[in-house]
């Protein structure tokens, strides 16, 4: 069942706080399953961790409506060797169910967007599956597909 209020409120986009934690967790919970992948209590806890220290490079973005979260993007804001400017990886980014197709997710993006030209990173990237149709129809409202593949070494 959809909740009215989201389809009628403004969506706020704000960086996340202490007290979104039970929020975050069941949403981080839920990306998690989308992507099959069962990711460690102690990976969960470091990231939460993380994001909250305004020392780490990591930061979390979260959508709410009427008080509640239904969305959140998840960063890492680094260097590189191409600009003098930090460039920002968007790494995790999941609306719940309920939540889906009402602009939430392009509202996360848009925020990242207006973030990257008032912070002068030289770019925001991320990377999706192939196969992900969902996504890419929201993706490909914002940016182009470039022409590199990724290559990755698994440590097992
Ligand atoms: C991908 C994902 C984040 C998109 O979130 P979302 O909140 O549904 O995204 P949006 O609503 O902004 O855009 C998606 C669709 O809603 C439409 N939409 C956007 N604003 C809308 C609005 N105000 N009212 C109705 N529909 C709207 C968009 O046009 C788009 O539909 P279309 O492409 O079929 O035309 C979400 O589907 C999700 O979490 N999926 C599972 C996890 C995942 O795949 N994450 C990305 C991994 S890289």
């Amino acid at each position: 069942m959809h909740n009215a209020a989201v389809t009628t409120t403004p969506c706020i986009i704000r960086a996340a706080l202490p007290s979104d934690e039970p929020a975050w967790r069941q949403l981080w919970r839920g990306y998690c399953d989308f992507y099959e992948a069962p990711v460690p209590d102690e990976v969960t806890n470091r990231t939460w961790k993380r994001i909250l220290d305004p020392d780490a490079q990591v930061m979390c973005l979260v959508a709410e409506v009427e008080g509640k979260v239904y969305g959140f993007a998840n960063c890492v804001v680094h260097e590189n060797t191409w600009e003098t400017q930090a460039v920002c990886y968007l790494e995790d980014l999941y609306v719940t169910p309920s939540g889906r197709g009402r602009g939430i997710g392009g509202s996360l993006l848009e925020w990242l967007r207006n973030a990257m030209r008032a912070e002068g990173w030289a770019r925001l990237y991320w990377m999706t599956k192939a196969d992900n149709a969902q996504a890419r129809r929201l993706y490909d409202r914002f940016a182009q597909t470039d022409d590199f593949v990724r290559y990755v070494i698994r440590q097992k």
